[in-house]
């Protein structure tokens, strides 16, 4: 069946301005981390993008080693796009990202020229695509100066194979002396990708600002906690949630009981706004100005339809801020 995209895709959806770019995100995007894998149905894959893209989300969020296995999120999304959305490239932001261990040797991984430029090539030709629109360094380097991602991922922009560059992982410090050599080179670097929820709160100190004095803008992953900032844990382990996959190692039963209590509070507070706590937590993201977007991940089409809920109710008072302190500080 051709895929025709929904007429009403632009009607209720918030796009949010990075930095100061030329370029908006939708407020939602779409993360391929889980659920995109070659252990994933692909006609569910091909249920979430459809859902997502129907209802405003440009922004598809994928990185080199995204699976299980590393690259089949990649070669997944290439399949779906080849069918159904190359007459919507122009309307998409498709990014990716090199960094974390990808192939065995000393060159399969962090922030070398001949790892990220070989790492970009490798992700163009799984996913098919010409270019990507956003790529990102995916942590920084210890080892390697600097100068030299920056360089490379300058390169990647000037050989038409990104758009605009982003970084991910990187602490204020080093977000600030990166910044500088982009700015010397003035490669279009734009954002910065960093882990930020309630019960996540590192941003605040000093990275937002270091990116607000520089004219950045953040994008906001795992914004759910993975899932642990949503009604998913309220009644026990769902056999299908992340928690329990064994190919998740990043979310385990015991992160659920630690959080339990709290979890409960912030579901409280969230059924008092009229929100459920994934929607209410998306929200409380995108309360910072700094944030374009937040980058959500879903197993099934039903957590998108709630999720993007979340833009219509972006308002807190001060004192439901301050109880959401006071459960998770
Ligand atoms: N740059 C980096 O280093 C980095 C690191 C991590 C992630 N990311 C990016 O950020 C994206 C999102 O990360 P994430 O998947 O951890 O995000 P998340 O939104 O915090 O967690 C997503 C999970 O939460 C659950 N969920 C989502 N909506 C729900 C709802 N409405 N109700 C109940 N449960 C819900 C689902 O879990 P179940 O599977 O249990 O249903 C879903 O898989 C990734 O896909 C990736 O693109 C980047």
């Amino acid at each position: 069946m051709v895929y025709n995209a929904a007429e009403t895709r632009y009607d209720k959806m918030v796009y949010r301005r990075v930095g100061q770019s030329g370029l908006k995100l939708s407020a939602l995007s779409l993360g391929l981390w889980h659920n995109f894998g070659d252990v994933d149905r692909l006609a569910n894959q091909r249920d979430l993008l459809h859902y997502a893209f129907d209802h405003g989300i440009t922004c598809f969020d994928i990185a080199n080693n995204y699976g299980p296995s590393a690259g089949s999120a990649e070669t997944n999304f290439g399949k779906i796009f080849h069918d159904d959305f190359q007459p919507y490239r122009d309307e998409m932001v498709i990014t990716s990202k090199a960094g974390y261990y990808m192939w065995p040797g000393p060159y399969g991984e962090w922030g070398s020229r001949k790892n990220i430029i070989a790492s970009c090539d490798q992700s163009l030709q799984r996913t098919g695509l010409d270019y990507f629109d956003i790529f990102y360094s995916h942590r920084p380097d210890p080892e390697t100066p600097f100068e030299e991602t920056a360089l490379a991922l300058d390169q990647i922009v000037k050989s038409g194979k990104a758009l605009y560059i982003g970084i991910s992982n990187y602490d204020p410090e080093q977000t600030a002396a990166i910044t500088a050599i982009f700015n010397e080179l003035k490669t279009p670097f734009i954002i910065h990708q960093m882990a930020y929820n309630m019960f996540n709160r590192k941003p605040e100190a000093g990275l937002f600002d270091v990116l607000a004095d520089e004219k950045k803008g953040a994008i906001v992953f795992s914004p759910l906690a993975q899932g642990l900032l949503t009604d998913r844990y309220l009644h026990g382990i769902p056999e299908d949630s992340r928690a329990n996959r064994k190919d998740s190692p990043f979310l385990s039963v015991a992160d659920v009981d630690q959080r339990l209590a709290q979890i409960k509070q912030l579901h409280a507070i969230a059924e008092s706004r009229g929100q459920t706590l994934a929607e209410m937590s998306l929200s409380w993201d995108l309360r910072e100005n700094v944030v374009a977007s937040v980058i959500i991940g879903a197993s099934r089409v039903s957590q998108i339809e709630d999720n993007l809920k979340a833009i219509d109710h972006l308002d807190f008072t001060d004192t439901e801020l301050a109880q959401i302190d006071t459960i998770t500080k």
